[in-house]
């Protein structure tokens, strides 16, 4: 099925550095995925060009489909992607009330980019292909693509939390951003929670609407598991001085990913299991992110006095707790890293899902994982060592239990987590996605239903 795919990201992105001109592949957890669906079926993405050198591909051929980008002024992109994307809606949605930024600008450039995306769709949607739009940048896309007489099959995919009800009301455009999702055929969640709470908000800011319980779905986002339980070529083991065990992350640097928690929580570790100084070392992989957002820059300090302060105390001439990388790393290094460490330690304050707690699973061969009960993935990883980031003690102690955790036991945990990024791997949620939409479309266009139809 050939779908018209729809994302703020692009899936490439052309960039000069240093002289030359570089294209950049988007290598996060959805962008491979829908790539996948693409390079399988081919088909239109519309994104947004925000590589220094995209002007000079406003289309473009690539890997067996057609991207189409649109293009942002410095006052659009502060406006759309800064202020309200970022700036409103991803604090709204991830319960940080306080950070939330409430400007009467924001909205309106947030409403122009939906049009210009509108507008986008409209010329490049052929007659009878779905179209496929993904996450809280785009929240008023479907309605707009109503109004200019699209009569397409269209599914939204929302890839972060969606909050309770009453939370999600303090939004002064609650609901007109309701209005511009519902407009969709079929909307899918990654929990049952976030479903749940999307349904209480359309029912009690929409009021009673008929017929939208059976457009939403539950599916959890796969992951390659093949790829990340296979043996890549020129794996390197990292080792660490005396036997010392490594303990690892890596997040977007972002407030939500509990970052500055997470570094307490080493703290915590040496302040309540004293003797378990030396035998570790914490790899913070942090990775730029939103740098442009006043909130990120802030954070970023924050992050960094915490952990040089903790170093500062804990660390001697052959030792130190915490080693903080701030950059990219490679699939390959990443690799590395997952097979390597013995814990991986994914504590988010809060996340949509967290695809990381699921390459780490399919890449171990014994470690251990210390997940957070508010990333959406730990619906998945039922086995995992459940914490509440906010719980710094807790979270020291499943530590000090993961570095003395037995062999069987990290074994007994890890089988049950495998088989379950095995079977719900990204083909699972793909073909999840796309034959549910079939089976929906085919209701409304009075096709017979296929066998593979589970809702
Ligand atoms: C999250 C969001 C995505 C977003 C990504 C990176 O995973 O769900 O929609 O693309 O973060 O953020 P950025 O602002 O760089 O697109």
């Amino acid at each position: 099925m050939s779908y018209l795919i729809v994302t703020s990201r692009c899936p490439i992105s052309h960039e000069k550095i240093g002289g030359n001109e570089t294209l950049k592949k988007n290598v996060g957890g959805v962008a491979t995925a829908l790539s996948r669906a693409m390079r399988q079926e081919g088909g239109t993405w519309i994104c947004w060009g925000d590589g220094n050198m995209d002007h000079k591909y406003p289309e473009e051929n690539y890997d067996g489909y057609k991207i189409v980008r649109i293009f942002l002024t410095s006052r659009e992109r502060k406006g759309f992607y800064d202020d309200y994307a970022n700036g409103t809606l991803w604090p709204l949605f991830h319960y940080f009330r306080d950070r939330m930024k409430l400007t009467s600008t924001g909205i309106s450039y947030y409403r122009q980019i939906n049009e210009r995306f509108a507008d986008a769709v409209a010329k490049n949607a052929k007659p009878g292909q779905k179209i496929w739009i993904h996450d809280y940048q785009l929240a008023l896309l479907p309605k707009m693509l109503r109004d200019r007489g699209l009569d397409n099959f269209i599914m939204t995919t929302w890839h972060i939390p969606w909050v309770a009800s009453e939370f999600y009301a303090t939004l002064p455009e609650a609901k007109e951003l309701l209005e511009g999702i519902t407009a969709s055929d079929m909307i899918t969640f990654h929990t049952v929670l976030y479903r749940k709470n999307f349904l209480e908000s359309c029912e009690n800011i929409l009021g009673k609407v008929t017929g939208i319980e059976k457009k939403l779905y539950t599916f959890s986002l796969g992951i390659d598991s093949q790829y990340y339980s296979g043996n890549p070529a020129n794996r390197q083991n990292i080792e660490l001085k005396n036997n010392r065990k490594l303990i690892l992350s890596i997040d977007r640097l972002d407030y939500t990913k509990g970052l500055v928690n997470r570094a307490l929580a080493i703290e915590a570790l040496l302040k309540r299991h004293p003797e378990d100084a030396r035998k570790f070392t914490y790899v913070m992989i942090v990775t730029p992110s939103r740098t442009s957002v006043t909130e990120y820059i802030n954070m970023k300090k924050e992050l960094e006095m915490t952990v040089g302060r903790i170093n500062g105390t804990y660390s001697d001439l052959n030792w130190q707790p915490i080693i903080y990388l701030y950059r990219r790393v490679t699939d390959r290094q990443l690799m590395n890293y997952y097979r390597s460490a013995n814990v991986a330690l994914i504590t988010p304050l809060i996340d949509g899902l967290n695809l990381v707690s699921k390459e780490f699973v399919a890449a171990t061969k014994n470690g251990v994982l210390i997940l957070s009960r508010f990333a959406g993935a730990s619906f998945d990883l039922s086995a995992s060592l459940k914490v509440n980031p906010n719980d710094l003690n807790e979270v020291a102690d499943k530590l000090d239990e993961a570095l003395h955790m037995p062999e069987n036991e990290i074994q007994f945990r890890l089988e049950s987590m495998k088989e379950n990024v095995i079977k719900k791997d990204i083909n699972w949620w793909l073909s999840k996605i796309s034959s549910t939409a079939e089976n929906m479309e085919g209701k409304i266009h009075g096709k017979p239903e296929s066998a593979e139809y589970t809702p």
